[in-house]
Formats: C-alpha cells, structure tokens, sequence
C-alpha cells in the first residue's frame, strides 16, 4: 500500500481507505454483518490504515462493528475518521428524508455530545478525526460548529479536526477554508471521474493550505465498476434509488462513455481500480474511501493504491 499524510500535522494513511457508510446496515439495503467483519478484516490485513465512518451510519451500528473487529485483532495502528452533526439521537419522523428520522445540529453543546457518544461507541479516548457531517452553508456561517472543533481539540477528545464538504457544494462552501484553514487538518470530498467540480476552487485551496482531503463517493455508489445499466433499478431501503434514479443514471451513463479510452488504456486493472487511481492522483487528494460491502470488493479496490498515479493528458475531458 502507498501512504500519504492526512494535512500538513495530520496522521500517514494509506491512499486507498475502507468506507464504512453501507455496513451500518441501513440506506444500501440489507447487509450480513458478518459479512461486513469479513470485508473490514480483508481491508486491515491488506495493510488499509483509514476507515471512514459517522455516528449516524446505521444509527451508531457502523462505528459498533468497526470497534468490535478492532478489538477483536487488537489493532492500534488505525486511523478512523468519523463525523457528528446529523442527529438521530432526537430525530422525528418528520425529519425523514429518505435516509431514516435525524436532523442536522451543530451545535457546540449538541457536537460535544455526540463525540461522547462515539468515544464510546468506538472506545478510544481520543478520536482520530472529527468531521462536521456536510451541513448546510447557514450552518456554517455560525460560530458554533467550528467553535465545537477547536473546544474538542483543546479538551483533547479528538486529534484532528475535519469537515465533510456537502455535495454539489464544493465551489460555494470554499471560502470557508480561508477563515478557517488553522484549525480545519482536512476536509472530505465528493470526488470522482464523473463528478470534478471541487477541482475548480476547493482543491487549490486545500492545496495552499496544506489541508488533506478525503474523497468519498470514489466509485459513485458504485456505477463506475461498470455493472450498472440503463435498466438497473435499487430496492426501496436503497438510497440509490433516488440518488441513481433512471433519469440521473441515464445521465451518469452517457457520461461513463465519455471514459471509454481511459479504462481501454489499463486493460488489465478493474474499472474500480482505474476509476480510484483517477481520485488519488490528483495531487490534492490524500486518501480515497470506497464503500465496500465484502472482501471481494475490498480486494479490487485496494489494488489501486500500488498502481501509481495516471498521467493527467490520459484523462478524458467530461463533455
Ligand atoms: N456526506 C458524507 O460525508 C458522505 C456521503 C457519502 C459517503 N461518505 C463516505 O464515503 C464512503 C464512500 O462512498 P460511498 O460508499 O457512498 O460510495 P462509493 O464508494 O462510490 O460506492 C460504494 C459501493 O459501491 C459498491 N462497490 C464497491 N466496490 C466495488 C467493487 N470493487 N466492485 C463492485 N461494486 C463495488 C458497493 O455497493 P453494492 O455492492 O451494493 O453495489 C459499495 O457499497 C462511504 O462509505 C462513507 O464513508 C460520506
């Protein structure tokens, strides 16, 4: 595996990681947790050193089995990078949309609260990293959540302080990092070969401000391992099912084409692996994270940290 360092005073990680969104066990239809220990155990004995989680993936249920795996091998040498902001802990039906009843709150007392929470869940005494759960751009316009990070840091219950960018918020969320660059190590971004827009503004200044980036939604839910079609459809507890709705699949397919002379130039590397070398090549991004539900799928994605980075001129243009 390849390495690189999460932010200027950040952890060194390796350059392909394990997203743990679909092992909580909701929003990606039914998993089989042991199953999901089996792909976690896969990932961490092909040398992965990040995970990435939340509290809310599968209401506490993600963080849970990544502790149980943890200990169960007695693994120090793991970073895990979860978030707080999305809380379920107090959510009504109401506030269900799509993805079960929890609201967004960044608050400082709320935040303080929720990291309790997953230094439990996760026993540790001292979180890895914390990321604001992509909130809302008036969300960040107050003081709060970023008063949260810099009180958790002082108190030492969490090493380093992230932000988890919201998508298709890229551009407008950006100029946040020049008020806030001393006390953000990295931020995490949707990032992938059809979806590039925080190349535009937000990488340039993750870049100047030497903050290390995440990148999430790598294989976009998927579709870019090249096993979706025009005709494929996702069960109702699949969150696919209005984020690859038939009209966004289309669209995202005819994309896809577009990136034909890019994957016939790697014959013999998976889509998923040519699809994460595009992520990690990107000088600014440190660490990409596909979900993976079982340890085939681990086993494609990890490949892709020792394939080297891909010449930018081999990369299509997106039409
Ligand atoms: N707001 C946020 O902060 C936020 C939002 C989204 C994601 N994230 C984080 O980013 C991580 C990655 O994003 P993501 O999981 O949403 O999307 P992704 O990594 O683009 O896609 C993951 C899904 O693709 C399928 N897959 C993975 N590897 C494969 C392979 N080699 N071959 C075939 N299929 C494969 C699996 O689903 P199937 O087998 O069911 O097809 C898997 O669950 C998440 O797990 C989470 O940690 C954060």
């Amino acid at each position: 595996m390849q390495y690189a360092t999460l932010g200027t005073n950040g952890p060194k990680v390796t350059t392909i990681g394990f997203g743990a969104w679909a092992i909580g066990g909701r929003d990606w239809g039914e998993t089989d947790d042991q199953v999901s220990k089996n792909a976690l155990n896969s990932a961490l004995d092909r040398g992965i050193n990040f995970i990435d989680t939340a509290d809310v993936y599968g209401f506490g249920h993600s963080e849970d089995l990544i502790a149980e795996v943890l200990s169960a091998r007695k693994s120090g040498n793991v970073v895990i990078a979860t978030k707080a902001g999305n809380d379920f802990y107090h959510g009504s039906d109401q506030d269900d949309v799509g993805y079960g009843p929890y609201r967004q709150n960044y608050d400082k007392d709320y935040l303080v609260s929720a990291t309790e929470k997953s230094l439990q869940r996760l026993k540790v005494e001292s979180l890895d990293v914390l990321q604001l759960h992509s909130p809302d751009t008036d969300k960040l316009e107050r003081d709060d959540p970023w008063e949260a990070l810099a009180y958790l840091k002082e108190q030492k219950m969490i090493k380093s302080a992230g932000w988890s960018v919201q998508s298709f918020k890229e551009t407008e969320q950006a100029k946040f990092l020049d008020k806030y660059h001393e006390l953000i190590d990295c931020i995490q971004v949707r990032y992938n070969l059809l979806e590039r827009d925080a190349e535009e503004v937000l990488f340039p200044k993750a870049q100047e401000y030497g903050i290390g980036v995440i990148v999430r939604i790598p294989l976009l839910f998927g579709l870019l391992t090249g096993k979706f079609d025009r005709n494929t459809t996702f069960g109702e507890d699949d969150h696919r099912r209005f984020n690859l709705a038939p009209e966004k699949l289309k669209k995202y397919l005819d994309q896809l084409e577009q990136m034909q002379p890019l994957f016939d130039a790697y014959p013999d590397q998976t889509m998923a692996q040519v699809s994460l070398r595009f992520c990690i090549s990107h000088p600014a991004c440190t660490v990409a994270i596909p979900g993976a539900k079982n340890p085939q799928q681990v086993e494609d994605n990890a490949k892709a940290s020792e394939l080297g980075p891909i010449p930018a001129e081999k990369i299509p243009a997106l039409g």
